[in-house]
């Protein structure tokens, strides 16, 4: 189904945005593998966030929604149930190679698979790793399903991360919660700390590297989690208000985890008026209102240290590289490749159809860009919710509008992105 979007006259208003997905996997998780009730305060109606939502369901743990907060009762240490059937992961990483890293220390057998998307994606990256740990997992050569042995101990590693991911890093933290004794995970460059964060995991800084320990003394707690609004979810608003003339939008609550906010520093940079006020903090997680306004954007050189920090914003960022004077370039992410879709063929796909000359390199793209008016065009979402969105956002700047193919998928992180912006629309 193709959806249209006109372009907008200008952006006005306040919104409140859906949990930050990445805090809301986390708590879901954390909040099932402790015994007893937590509860969650917006949490991420996504289908991403429903698919582990609906796993630790299969697993025995109760999980109710209620209006304005979600409970959950755990199962409390090993206290899962084996699942009746495969464990469905949709669409969703995270929840595959999170769940692998609690599933792989619990004393029975359990399948994990996921849809198309997921199906494509490389498992080998927390497969190996684990087997370190004493685990066992059976793979159709390093994607799903991935079937999981039970075993009887955890034994700890000291393992440096071979590729730059959060959910590699956490699968492992996670799995580590499971051993009396100490696994030290060390990361080159920082991803994403909210495992390390909402568990209070120590951390120490060595020649430049991260370790993080983890171990049964850090095994969650029921308590009481907030979670922010998503920072990804926003940096699509951010970007329309930017873009869009005499136009002023107030987000409230988003996620300010310093680990996160490389979008909102980038943009900073690219001369984007975005002011941070209103700064506090809950569970370890820092959030804030963002006041963002109109503002004429430079294309700067985007530092490669800063890649992980702003991997999912990136193809919304290649739409404001767009709009901006001078060179947009992206280099060194090669881990676009392996997201919901190859984003770096996505991108790239969708760029060439409005014309833009655009080179595509092993780990990115590079394009420039003078032209303000593009006709209307077709834009393929390849089922992934950040190309959507971000070709949505070109449609609504882009004086003759645009058309996205299967606009739905945006669900999978937010499923309300159309009643959000018809709130702000002047
Ligand atoms: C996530 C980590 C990132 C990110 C994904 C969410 C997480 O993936 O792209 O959307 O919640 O840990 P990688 O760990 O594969 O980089």
């Amino acid at each position: 189904m193709i959806t249209k979007f006109e372009k907008i006259n200008k952006i006005n208003g306040e919104l409140y945005l859906p949990g930050d997905k990445s805090i809301s996997h986390r708590s879901v998780m954390f909040a099932s593998m402790a015994e007893g009730k937590s509860i969650i305060r917006n949490l991420s109606f996504g289908e991403d966030v429903k698919s582990t939502s609906r796993c630790f369901k299969e697993l025995g743990v109760e999980i109710n929604h209620f209006e304005n907060h979600t409970e959950v009762i755990g199962k409390g240490f090993k206290g899962f149930t084996k699942p009746k059937s495969e464990l469905d992961c949709g669409n969703s990483g995270t929840t595959v190679r999170l769940i692998s890293g609690i599933l792989s220390p619990q004393n029975f057998e359990s399948i994990l698979i996921g849809d198309e998307s997921l199906s494509k994606r490389p498992m080998k990256r927390v497969i190996e790793p684990l087997s370190l740990m004493g685990v066992s997992i059976n793979s159709n050569n390093g994607f799903l399903p991935l079937e999981i042995n039970p075993v009887e101990c955890i034994k700890p590693i000291s393992y440096e991360l071979q590729v730059a991911s959060a959910q590699v890093k956490s699968a492992l933290l996670l799995c580590g919660l499971h051993s009396e004794e100490t696994s030290f995970i060390i990361e080159a460059k920082e991803t994403r700390d909210h495992t390390e964060r909402m568990l209070g995991l120590p951390v120490k800084v060595e020649n430049g590297k991260r370790i993080i320990e983890s171990s049964k003394k850090y095994y969650p707690h029921a308590k009481e989690y907030f979670v922010p609004s998503d920072i990804s979810t926003a940096a699509f608003f951010m970007i329309l208000t930017l873009l869009s003339k005499d136009s002023e939008l107030l987000i409230k609550n988003v996620s300010l985890n310093p680990s996160r906010t490389g979008i909102i520093t980038i943009l900073q940079k690219m001369n984007g008026n975005i002011e941070v006020v209103n700064q506090q903090s809950s569970s370890g997680e820092d959030y804030g209102d963002l006041l963002i306004k109109s503002s004429d954007l430079v294309n700067i050189e985007i530092p490669s240290e800063i890649i992980p920090n702003i991997i999912d914003e990136i193809p919304i960022l290649a739409i404001a590289g767009i709009f901006a004077e001078g060179k947009f370039k992206i280099s060194e992410a090669d881990e676009l490749r392996v997201k919901e879709s190859d984003r770096i063929k996505s991108m790239v796909y969708n760029l060439q159809l409005l014309g833009i000359n655009v080179k595509e390199t092993t780990d990115g793209f590079e394009f420039e860009n003078n032209r303000t008016d593009f006709e209307i065009k077709a834009f393929e979402s390849f089922d992934d919710h950040r190309i959507a969105m971000a070709f949505a956002v070109f449609s609504l700047l882009n004086k003759n509008g645009g058309e996205v193919n299967n606009f739905d998928c945006a669900k999978i992180s937010n499923p309300n992105f159309m009643s959000q912006l018809n709130s702000i629309i002047k």
